[in-house]
């Protein structure tokens, strides 16, 4: 058995594990060890002492950290609540995670970068968020990136799942009720949480993983607006709706966005030889498995 083996057999502690991303992995890890899924009433990562109690008392292996505060827009007027998750949470898990001998797993965010580039973002591309959220999650991939411990932060864009409060589930509630207005002038790739999910457990499962961690930009391939995405969606599902396209002036909003945050997963490839599907193929998957 592998570095991972020995790891994983310690147990895997997923954190945030009620949200989107965290209920798919807390599922898709299981085949590699026994999974500990703590939602946020178990251990509320902000909270320093809760998380070094939780982490000395399972003593995992592998530490997931799907926890994260991802109301963009509200984030705006909730900087401190964002700081404590985004920021400074991912830093009380990176000590955890070193004083227990653990890999550390986080997710970050397309949201870094501010869209000017007008091509796929690389993970040596200079960061310049445009908002709180973007800001604060950049913060906290530094805290991770900077401790000595095995760490893989996975930068990811418009994650959904048939559950939770994403766009997918938004247009799938929209469209049964009448015409659609969405925004055309955003450019990224959706990213389906099993996608994400599965790429995460084949990082683990890599032979080189205790030596290959650090940045890495984990998205679905290919690229499309919100726009393109809804109309997808709406076609999967049959709906029979109008799907008009707008500008981001149209629909105006708390946080700014990135006009085009597509991002680069070549190193993913590269390092590992793992490649997310075709964002449409993520689509049909999640589609086919019961939306
Ligand atoms: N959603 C996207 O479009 C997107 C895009 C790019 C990257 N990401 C990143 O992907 C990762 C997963 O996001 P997601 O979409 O799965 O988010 P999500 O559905 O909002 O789930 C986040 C989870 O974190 C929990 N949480 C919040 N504050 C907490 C705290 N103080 N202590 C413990 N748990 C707490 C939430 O619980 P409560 O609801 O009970 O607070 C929720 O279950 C995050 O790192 C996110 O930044 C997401």
């Amino acid at each position: 058995m592998g570095a991972l083996g020995a790891q994983a057999r310690r147990g895997i502690a997923v954190f945030g594990a009620h949200g989107q991303l965290g209920r798919v992995l807390a599922r898709a890890l299981a085949p590699l060890g026994p999974v500990h899924a703590l939602g946020h009433a178990d251990c509320d990562v902000g909270d320093e002492e809760a998380v070094h109690a939780a982490v000395g008392c399972l003593m995992p292996g592998v530490i997931v950290n799907a926890s994260a505060y991802t109301a963009v827009d509200r984030a705006e007027s909730e900087c401190d609540a964002a700081r404590r998750v985004n920021s400074e949470a991912p830093g009380f898990l990176a000590d955890a995670a070193a004083a227990a001998g653990a890999w550390l797993v986080h997710y970050s965010t397309d949201y870094v970068f501010d869209g000017r580039k007008g091509e796929p973002y690389g993970e040596g591309d200079p960061t310049a968020p445009l908002n709180v959220y973007g800001a604060t999650k950049r913060v906290g991939e530094e805290a991770v990136l900077t401790r000595p411990i095995v760490a893989f932060v996975l930068r990811t864009s418009w994650l959904y799942d048939r559950e939770g409060r994403n766009f997918f589930s938004t247009v799938k509630r929209l469209a049964a009720a009448g015409p659609l207005r969405i925004v055309a002038d955003q450019y990224g790739t959706p990213t389906s949480a099993m996608a994400l999910a599965e790429a995460t457990c084949a990082i683990l499962r890599h032979p080189g993983a205790a030596r290959l961690g650090g940045l890495y930009h984990a998205a679905c391939e290919g690229e499309t607006s919100w726009h393109g995405f809804a109309r997808a969606i709406v076609g999967a599902l049959g709906a029979r709706v109008e799907v008009a396209p707008i500008t981001t002036a149209e629909y105006p909003t708390a946080a700014r966005r990135p006009a085009y945050s597509v991002l680069d997963c070549g190193l993913l490839k590269e390092r590992f030889g793992i490649a997310l599907p075709p964002w449409e193929r993520a689509l049909a998957d999640v589609l086919r498995n019961g939306a």
